[in-house]
């Protein structure tokens, strides 16, 4: 982690501050993105977490406010919390009902989603299209529901949300259709996801089955069904290689795992706090730090 020593070495009087807070937040990667970024475009901030308690919540936003700091990013279990003490709330953000990034305004912070952002990029940079085509939103958690917004948001022609406690699914369905007047999500249980009509889908792999230890397992077992599948993102990136990917691979279609979406979600924090655009020469930088720093090597 060459370029952290570096920012550290280099924090002066001017040095802006940013960071997490969360809980727990040890583990995080989020200053690694930051750092480098700072590095690597020169600008003078240092990025790092904040272990923030549940009753403290409020404290900490205004504490940040008042100590000047710059932008703050979010994390678990306060990303609904932190909502109540905000300035302002991006419409995106405000829809999917959590917060993942504050940005300093006028007499407080405006909050931002850009998890979905990040994935939205990372789509993007791979060419994954959601905008007309149909979508399969696998799991019916935080991450379904902000990316059912996300593909409501793109102009997805369908998205059909599966889960094994349909209930959930359904709520996610009732919740975007709900915001937008619309009738484009429905919800299904994983055996009625089995009988689905139609191809070409882009499958979004949102649950916790899969991620390490459990590497061999997979939500949808039925090989069948991936063939309706025209490309797939698992938002797991540990392992770097996922069961749902590899059966998406062996019939030969593109597939992702979410590390691109946590680099850009940081990518398009940093680019809100600093006012700046960062290139994908940049990003591919800090994507190769982010690989060093967790030990991956594919
Ligand atoms: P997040 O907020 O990160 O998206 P979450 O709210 O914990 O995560 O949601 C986890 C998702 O994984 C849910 O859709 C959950 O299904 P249920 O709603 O039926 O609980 C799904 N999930 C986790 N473990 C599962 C398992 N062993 N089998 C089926 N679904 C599972």
């Amino acid at each position: 982690m060459k370029g952290l020593v570096k920012s550290l070495n280099n924090i002066k009087g001017t040095t802006r501050v940013c960071g997490l807070i969360g809980n727990p937040v040890g583990h995080s990667i989020s200053p690694v993105i930051h750092n480098t970024l700072a590095d690597l475009m020169g600008i003078d901030l240092v990025y790092t977490t904040f272990k923030v308690e549940d009753d403290q919540v409020e404290a900490a936003v205004k504490g940040a406010y008042a100590l000047d700091i710059l932008g703050m990013n979010v994390t678990v279990p306060h990303k609904q919390a932190v909502m109540g003490y905000l300035k302002e709330i991006d419409p995106l953000a405000e829809a999917i009902g959590a917060v993942n990034t504050l940005a300093r305004v006028d007499g407080g912070y405006k909050g931002y989603n850009t998890d979905i952002l990040g994935l939205a990029r990372e789509l993007e940079e791979e060419n994954v299209c959601i905008k007309d085509n149909p979508v399969l939103i696998i799991g019916a958690g935080g991450a379904a529901r902000a990316i059912a917004f996300l593909c409501a948001s793109r102009g997805a022609s369908s998205v059909t949300v599966i889960n094994r406690t349909v209930e959930k699914a359904q709520n996610i369905a009732g919740a975007v259709n709900g915001y937008y007047g619309i009738d484009l999500v429905k919800a299904v249980s994983i055996d009625q996801a089995l009988d689905l009509k139609g191809d070409g889908y882009v499958a979004i792999q949102t649950t916790s089955v899969g991620l390490y230890p459990d590497v061999d397992n997979v939500l949808i077992k039925d090989e069948n069904f991936y063939r309706k599948v025209g490309a797939g993102v698992d938002i797991i990136y540990n392992p770097y290689t996922t069961r749902f990917m590899k059966i998406l691979g062996e019939q030969g279609k593109p597939a992702y795992n979410g590390l691109k979406m946590l680099l850009y979600q940081g990518v398009a924090a940093f680019e809100i706090w600093n006012n700046c655009s960062v290139s994908k020469d940049m990003a591919d930088r800090v994507y190769e730090s982010m690989k060093e720093a967790m030990g991956i090597n594919e």
